[in-house]
């Protein structure tokens, strides 16, 4: 197993990488689905949509402020810190993350699409305006410098679109790609779900490899699947030594 991941590692001059919740999950992130996901507890509709925040901005802002402060007390684990290491070897080298924790910047990624925003980031919810704020908590309700309208999370939430322009570089920059590594997604959220079907069907000399404790839908199309917690088995792996 360790020998075949090394290996397409080694045979790759170009390598994109998709992580999603299941990568944080080591450090103390709690994942969206399976048994002890978000979604257990909570209903996106109350939460993660702009007619939750229309109807309760206070309660959204509550539910963020506490996952602010739980993921301020987690720290990068090994499988981050991996995918920075393999960003420093590889000359062209693109991570996708559907994650909002900041994790992988912490852990020293750079060349890196957050596709789905950042938790550390914060927008109104009328004009342009963005900005970085790492406050803890952030006092409600946050008002927009430009405007006075009511700041909101900078992520995306269900029933938006995300920027086409971050989506169209993710296709390209897969597709042209000789390696995909997916890590810790279910495979279900559009549309980065498509990413790896897409980047198959446009290259079909494009590898995938998947790293996830639970097969997925990505499971079908990879030709290694590794199933193991991410941070597990990215530990110590010494690729070019
Ligand atoms: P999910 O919570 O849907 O899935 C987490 C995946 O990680 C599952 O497939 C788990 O099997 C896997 N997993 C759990 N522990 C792992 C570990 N230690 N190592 C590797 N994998 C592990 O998270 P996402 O697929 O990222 O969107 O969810 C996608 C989007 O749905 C999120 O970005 C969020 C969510 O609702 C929005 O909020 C818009």
């Amino acid at each position: 197993m360790k020998d075949k991941f090394i290996s397409l590692i080694k045979t790759s001059k170009k390598i994109s990488v998709i992580t999603g919740a299941g990568i944080s999950a080591e450090s103390g992130v709690p994942t969206f689905r399976g048994e002890n996901g978000l979604w257990r507890s909570y209903r996106p509709e109350d939460l993660a949509t702009p007619e939750a925040f229309t109807r309760d901005p206070k309660l959204v802002w509550e539910w963020y402020n506490w996952r602010r402060e739980l993921i301020s007390n987690c720290t990068p684990n090994s499988a981050h810190l991996f995918i920075s290491y393999l960003e420093s070897l590889i000359p062209e080298f693109l991570l996708i993350t559907q994650n909002v924790d900041g994790l992988h910047k912490r852990g020293g990624s750079r060349n890196i699409i957050e596709i789905h925003g950042s938790i550390w980031d914060i927008k109104c919810s009328k004009c342009l305006y963005l900005s970085e704020n790492r406050d803890l908590p952030i006092i409600y309700p946050p008002l927009c410098p430009q405007c006075q309208n009511i700041l909101r999370p900078g992520v995306v939430w269900f029933g938006e679109s995300l920027d086409y322009r971050k989506l169209e570089e993710s296709v390209n920059f897969i597709a042209t790609s000789d390696l995909l590594i997916v890590i810790g997604t279910s495979g279900i959220v559009q549309p980065v779900a498509s990413l790896p079907f897409q980047g198959k069907q446009i290259n079909k000399k494009l590898k995938i490899i998947e790293i996830n404790p639970t097969s997925t839908p990505i499971t079908n199309i990879s030709d290694l699947f590794i199933k193991e917690p991410s941070a597990k088995f990215l530990s110590d792996l010494k690729i070019f030594s």
